[in-house]
Order: structure tokens, then sequence, then C-alpha cells
């Protein structure tokens, strides 16, 4: 089989040279990777339900951007939609753009070029990505063959290395053996060295850590951070939790019933949160600095894609709505310098910045009722 256009070797000379260079080289070169205005509906008996409901989202070249938010926000969905991974139920619209170029254009080969390739993919559940009856070195191999074109003693050198790097040991022993023959820790390490085999620009990690205890969560976090600075490459990293995210990332897009309703550097989302979506998930955050507090869990529960509220869809949680919030959709708006929020009432939660953000989101909801 001929190799897929997109992935030719040559990108990743191409690749990895812009990131060496100074970023003013880049101010205007386009982000590594943008949506613009994306949407995702699911076909349903009385047609389309929308589920991602317009997403403007940039990363630049060599950014770690969070997204967060409750089960069932859209946070999945949107990257799998981005990456035509979903089948023919799911619709789309709008723009993915990586380096500019709109991959929704793509033909399915094309695009099966930057899946593994430019962009790499970890997910929660390594039985999605590890194939259970295929050795860990012929799945390595592949990936090295159809995205960077290796073969033979090169290819297995290569395949060496990356289980070395992700923290296998006795690595020669190990790619011939079957996922089934691994803890879930080190299947996700070999998700991770399957996602780098591709020499990614961009890693798009959904729940990475997730599955698995503290310990390892931590030293598989340590390891995503450590393959980025050696790097330089991107991430895009999904989780439910603001502190895995916080750790991680330079900014951070809080997603709510499908729209990003905040997005910040990440020390301001977290000192100076100014969406009441984002306080109430910082005021459920289990691991804040400083003395304990009472954890406040946001009441109430995400709406359903097919019952989605007038206006704000956060609206019927949010402890400073009033009525005109169920009027109209709010915009992502500046908020403060490099921080938009979708709120009404910016003008509100404005005041008391310099307050600890767990008393202050603490005390909102606790005003609710909650
Ligand atoms: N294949 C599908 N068909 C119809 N609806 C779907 C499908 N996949 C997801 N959904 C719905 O889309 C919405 C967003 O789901 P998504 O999986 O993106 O949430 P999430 O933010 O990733 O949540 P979690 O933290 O649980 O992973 C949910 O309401 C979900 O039920
Ligand atoms: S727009 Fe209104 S309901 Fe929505 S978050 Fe802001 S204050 Fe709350
Ligand atoms: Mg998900």
């Amino acid at each position: 089989m001929a190799l897929p256009m997109a992935s030719s070797p040559a990108h990743h000379h191409d690749g990895l040279l812009p990131r060496m260079l100074a970023p003013d080289a880049h101010a205007n070169a386009a982000p590594l990777l943008a949506l613009r205005d994306f949407t995702v509906a699911f076909r349903g008996e009385s047609g389309p339900v929308p589920v991602v409901r317009g997403i403007d989202l940039t990363l630049a070249s060599g950014e770690a951007l969070g997204i967060v938010g409750e089960s069932g926000c859209g946070k999945s969905v949107t990257w799998l939609a981005a990456l035509r991974l979903l089948g023919r139920g799911a619709v789309t619209s709008g723009e993915v753009l990586l380096s500019g170029q709109d991959i929704t254009r793509l033909s399915e080969r094309e695009l099966a070029g930057i899946r593994g390739g430019r962009i790499g993919l970890i997910f929660q559940d390594p039985t999605s990505s590890l194939n259970p009856v295929q050795r860990i070195g012929t799945q390595l191999g592949e990936v090295l063959r159809l995205h960077r074109g290796l073969r033979g003693k090169a290819a297995r050198t290569e395949a060496l290395r990356l289980l070395d790097r992700v923290g296998i040991a006795d690595a020669a022993r190990r790619l011939g053996q079957y996922p089934h023959e691994f803890s879930g820790g080190m299947n996700q390490r070999v998700m991770i060295a399957l996602a780098l085999a591709g020499e990614p620009d961009v890693l798009v990690a959904d729940e990475p850590t997730t599955a698995l205890d503290a310990t390892i969560q931590a030293q598989i976090l340590d390891l995503i951070r450590d393959i980025r600075r050696e790097t330089g490459m991107g991430l895009v990293l999904i989780s439910h939790d603001i502190g895995v995210v916080a750790d991680l990332c330079d900014r951070v897009a809080v997603m709510y019933a499908g729209r990003v309703v905040e997005t910040a550097a990440t020390q301001d989302l977290l000192t100076r949160p100014r969406h009441p979506y984002t306080r109430g998930l910082l005021a459920a955050l289990p691991t804040l600095d400083g003395p304990r507090v009472r954890l406040t869990p946001i009441p109430g529960t995400v709406p359903s894609p097919d019952a989605m509220p007038p206006g704000c869809a956060f609206a019927p949680r949010c402890p400073i709505a009033i009525e005109t919030c169920g009027g109209e959709i709010p915009p992502l708006v500046l908020a403060a310098q490099d921080q938009r929020a979708a709120c009404l009432r910016l003008g509100e939660t404005a005041t008391q910045p310099g307050m600890p953000l767990s008393t202050l989101a603490a005390s909102a909801f606790a005003e609710a009722g909650a």
C-alpha cells in the first residue's frame, strides 16, 4: 500500500524546525491547531441533536491546552468528531485547522495519515487503541512504517527506544508480548509510545489517567510532561479533573453543555475564575492548596443535549442567574486580558477578585442553598 499523502516522512522534518525558532519568527503563522465555530450533532429520531454547539479554540505550537468540564459536556465528542472518528451518526460543521489547513475537507485517506502522524491520540481505555491480538512490537512497527517509513532493523531500534522512553523495562522481550500481558498503567505507557511513534506535533489525550490509581496516574502525567519538554510537542489534555489539567497545561478551556464557557491562562483561571461554572468546579476540587475546605459540588446536573435550556445552559444551576440569562446564549467575550468567559453577569463576577477562590466559590454556592 502506498503511504497516505499526509503521512509523508518529510513533514516531520518541517515540523521539528519551526519549534526551535524564536516565537517572533512565527508571529504571523497560523496556529498549530484551531477549531472555528465547530459543531457536532447526532442524528436522532426527530432530527439532529446538537451536542457540541459552536466551539472556538486555538492551540499555539508547543502549547498545552486543558479541556475540563463535567461528564457529558462534550469534551470527547469535540475531539473525536474533529478527527472524524465518530462515524456517520455524527454531523459536523465549522473548521478544524491544522497549521491553517482545514482537515475536515481532507479525504479519509489523507486524514488517516494525520491521525497517529502529526496528531497523536491517547484515550482513557487502552483497549480502544491497542489491538488485543497483535504483539506490541507489530503495532509499533505498523505506525513506524506508516508514518515514518521505517522498516526492519531501523523500525525495531526505534520501537525499542520508544518503549524504553516510556519507562517499559526489558523492552526487547516486551515487544513480543500482547496487550493483556501488560498492567493497566503499562498499557497506558504503550499507548503513549504508539502515539509518539508518529512524532506528533500535538498529542490529544482524553482522560489518559482516569482509570489508573493515584500513584500510576502521577507517573504517567510526569511522563507526558517530560516528553513535552524534550520534543516541544503540543498537548490537548481532556479531563474532568481540573487539578490534573492545571498541573500540566498552560491554558485551560472550560466546557459546559457543548460550549466553551471560559478560557484563560491556567494561573488566571485558578486565581480569578470569572464564569460561575468555573468557580463551581474549583470549589469542588479536592486538592486545593492551603487549608482544607469543605467540598462543594455544584448542585444539579449537566442538561441532556435533547433538553437544552434556552439561553445560558448553566442558568438552572447558576447561583447568580437572573431572568435575562434564560433569554440569550451568552457569547464568549473578553473578561480580562487574555481571558474570555460566556456569562451575562461578568460585572458581578469581577468583584472580590482578591478573595481566595475556595471561599468565594463555596460561599456563592452556599447562598444558592447547596
Ligand atoms: N455516539 C453518540 N450518539 C449520541 N449521543 C452521543 C454519542 N456520544 C456522545 N453522545 C452525547 O454527547 C454528549 C457529550 O458527550 P461526551 O462523551 O463528549 O462527554 P464528555 O465531556 O467527554 O464526558 P466524560 O467526562 O464522561 O467523558 C453527551 O450528552 C453524550 O450522551
Ligand atoms: S449568564 Fe447568567 S446563568 Fe449563565 S452563568 Fe452567567 S449569570 Fe449564570
Ligand atoms: Mg469523555
